[in-house]
């Protein structure tokens, strides 16, 4: 059995710095294929795990104290567990789980925990997500918790909202804890129904071209989104009984009780709604193997990520706007929060080597930085490693 070399390394680290033999699990981080922004919309999304991941190696202490070392940032951190408080630097994923299973009332005390990932961090491919989920559930086997999927879920979300300020929906914490490899899942997020779906995408890669950049906008505008959002659905129900949340809207209410008087909100809520559409057709289209309707589908959305919902940035366009009328791009888009980060690509595979040189060559030309490529594998949602 092979030993995934980041599984291996905590594992030395730990022995050496934490004597005994730890626990080790990893959970990864994600693309999304389409539904952005529709999540906590009580939308659909489509998003599938891939091969890189944070990975965790804990055992327990006697005492109260949390002993956090990082292999990526080279840092150690001790913490008390009874003094629990976000901070601005990567601790607070951890200590923002940990909170949300003190205050359900889960049995939990002292612990020493290495991380180390790879999973690119401020990509847009959920890094903080998988850093979440893989403590959530490294500390549910560590303590034997016995906290369900769904929960553990919930807490990485939590974690996010109260320790790292950003109110994220659920979908990257779900695929991070539920992925399965080869497979997207289409989760709807207002039920939490979800089914598997294979992701055959017959020669045909997804590429992800990181922008490397992140723009300090990020976390803001996405709160301020969601109470645009949310302004919007408040309008509608003035008028229109049984609305809960912007998937109980269809386009001529959005045209009837937005348009005339809330240009900026009927904009936010008109990409929601229409994202849901495509979101539906462009699984069908995935079903069905026509792979470039779903990627016509994956340029509309970028179309309304960018001038509609206001959460592109040049970088992003650039790239989009690159391989917009290359015939072997099938689709592309940004992908996740936005303001940074990586654009989502189907590309033919012949053409993949080719299209990476030229774009990088663009982009430096352009925009004056460097970008980063990876071609995505999917991979399972969060797992013990043995070892
Ligand atoms: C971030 C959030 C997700 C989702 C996407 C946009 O990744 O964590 O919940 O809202 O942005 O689709």
């Amino acid at each position: 059995m092979q030993v995934h070399p980041i599984a291996k390394n905590i594992l030395t680290i730990y022995r050496e710095n934490f004597g005994g033999d730890p626990l080790i699990l990893r959970a990864p981080g994600r693309v999304n294929i389409i539904g952005e922004h529709t999540d906590y919309n009580e939308g659909f999304v489509l998003p599938a795990a891939i091969d890189k991941a944070s990975f965790v190696a804990v055992g327990k202490r006697e005492d109260e104290l949390i002993m956090l070392r990082s292999e990526d940032f080279h840092e150690v951190h001790e913490k008390n567990i009874a003094a629990l408080t976000p901070s601005k630097d990567w601790t607070t994923y951890i200590m923002g789980v940990v909170d949300q299973l003190i205050k359900r009332g889960y049995p939990i005390h002292g612990f020493n925990l290495v991380i180390q990932g790879d999973v690119p961090m401020g990509a847009g491919l959920s890094s903080s997500a998988s850093v979440e989920c893989a403590v959530a559930f490294a500390l549910n086997e560590l303590f034997q918790l016995h906290i369900p999927a769904l929960e553990l879920i919930d807490i990485a979300q939590k974690a996010e909202h109260v320790f790292a300020g950003v109110m994220c929906g659920i979908m990257d914490q779900f695929i991070s804890v539920l992925g399965k490899k080869d497979h997207v899942i289409k989760l709807d997020c207002r039920s939490m129904e979800y089914e598997y779906e294979p992701l055959v995408l017959k020669g045909v890669k997804i590429v992800l071209f990181n922008t490397n950049v992140k723009h300090s906008l990020a976390s803001t505008e996405y709160n301020t989104r969601r109470n645009e959002c949310n302004e919007g659905v408040a309008i509608i129900k003035e008028h229109v009984e049984g609305i809960h949340s912007l998937r109980d809207v269809t386009p001529p209410m959005l045209e009837q009780y937005l348009r005339p008087m809330y240009k900026t909100i009927y904009r936010r809520c008109k990409y929601v709604v229409e994202e849901n559409i495509r979101l539906l057709e462009a699984c069908e289209a995935l079903k069905a193997g026509d792979i470039r309707l779903l990627g016509y589908n994956m340029f509309a959305t970028h179309d309304g990520l960018s001038k509609e919902y206001n959460v592109s940035c040049p970088e992003l366009d650039f790239l989009v706007d690159h391989v917009r009328d290359i015939p072997q791009v099938l689709g592309a888009r940004m992908m996740g929060g936005g303001f940074g980060g990586c654009t989502i690509n189907l590309v033919k595979e012949e053409f993949v080597d080719q299209l990476t040189a030229n774009i990088s060559k663009a982009y430096h030309q352009n925009m004056g930085k460097e970008l980063t490529t990876y071609i995505a594998s999917t991979d399972d949602g969060a797992s013990i490693v043995h070892y």
